[in-house]
């Protein structure tokens, strides 16, 4: 059984108008996704802005209302728990978010920021709740003096590393990680990267992982999820999305990724070019009335895709 299981999830907004603020339609943010991520393994979630990334995260995490659709953790359907803060669900699952200077409240001290999952969930002693801080700062590689600073005197790469402390102190089953390093610079990046590897191994964790950035991603994800238009249109072992992409969104993904090999430039502008003509062209194969994406079938045992059948 997998830890994770979402099926048909799908996550519509109201759009008020007028004077009376009354709802004159929906944002159809989530709108029919389906996949799972077993113990340990780190699902990348890839799509262009406003493809319903965060948004999936957070119905995962229980933090938006969702229209339909289940949500299991551990076999257990967890979408009764939805605005419920201290559920043992809320426990397991933590995400570190994808603005973290506002996720972090700006008038709190670092000690109360990280130990505050903490005090909901576990009756510390004073001295204990200190210690764990202490070692949680450490695990992020950041000194215990850190804990009596407030948000806004750390740099943006120290912030991310005080949000993911926070996310891993209870030591959950599953982090949803959005953006969890887009905001720093590379050398920083892979520092973090390297510390969620390392927990994940140490706590045996899965990751939902949620980026733009495909190098990232190949580095993080054994598995991936290309969103567009709000659904998937493509999910697959990480061979399956780089080396033979069978969505147009998909290749067109993978194609935009820089050119690091000089000789290959003039081959690989003219492949650009090929498949944006195709998606020109052949667009009804891949997209229904309306751009909606189709139902993912099944390639291999592996690789799912939507486009017409
Ligand atoms: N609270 C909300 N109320 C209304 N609409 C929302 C809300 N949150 C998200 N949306 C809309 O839902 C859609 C998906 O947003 P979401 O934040 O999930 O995108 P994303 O894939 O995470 O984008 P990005 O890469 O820019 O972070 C967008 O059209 C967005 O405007
Ligand atoms: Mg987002």
């Amino acid at each position: 059984m997998a830890l994770l299981e979402v099926e048909d999830l799908k996550v519509y907004f109201p759009i008020r108008g007028g004077i009376l603020g009354r709802m004159v339609g929906n944002v159809k943010a989530v709108d029919g996704v389906t996949f799972s991520i077993n113990e340990g393994q780190t699902v990348g979630l890839v799509g262009e802005s406003g493809s319903g990334k965060t948004t999936t995260g957070k119905a995962i995490l229980g933090l938006v209302p969702i229209k339909s659709g289940v949500i299991r953790f551990n076999g257990e359907d967890i979408t009764k728990y939805i605005g419920k803060n201290r559920s043992p669900y809320r426990k397991s699952v933590q995400m570190i978010f994808q603005d973290v200077y506002s996720s972090l409240n700006s008038k709190k001290r670092v000690r109360d920021i990280i130990a505050e999952p903490l005090r909901n969930f576990e009756k510390l002693t004073k001295a204990e709740e200190q210690k764990r801080v202490d070692e949680l700062l450490s695990i992020v590689g950041m000194s215990p003096e850190n804990a009596y600073k407030y948000p806004h005197e750390f740099s943006g790469g120290q912030r991310q590393r005080i949000g993911v402390a926070r996310a891993i102190a209870l030591k959950p089953k599953l982090i949803v990680a959005d953006e969890p390093v887009s905001a720093l610079d590379l050398s920083i990046q892979a520092q973090v990267l390297n510390y969620l590897k390392d927990i994940q191994s140490e706590l045996g964790l899965s990751y939902l992982f949620i980026s733009h950035d495909l190098g990232v991603v190949k580095h993080m994800c054994e598995t991936l999820a290309i969103m567009h238009n709000n659904r998937f249109v493509e999910f697959g072992a990480r061979n399956d999305i780089y080396n033979n992409p069978q969505h147009i969104y998909t290749k067109r993904l993978i194609a935009s990724i820089p050119d690091t090999d000089p000789d290959k430039k003039e081959e690989n502008m003219r492949r650009r070019k090929e498949i944006n003509e195709e998606y020109e062209m052949r667009s009804e194969s891949y997209y229904e009335a309306g751009s909606k994406v189709y139902d993912l079938t099944r390639l291999t045992e592996t690789h799912f895709v939507a486009m017409k059948s």
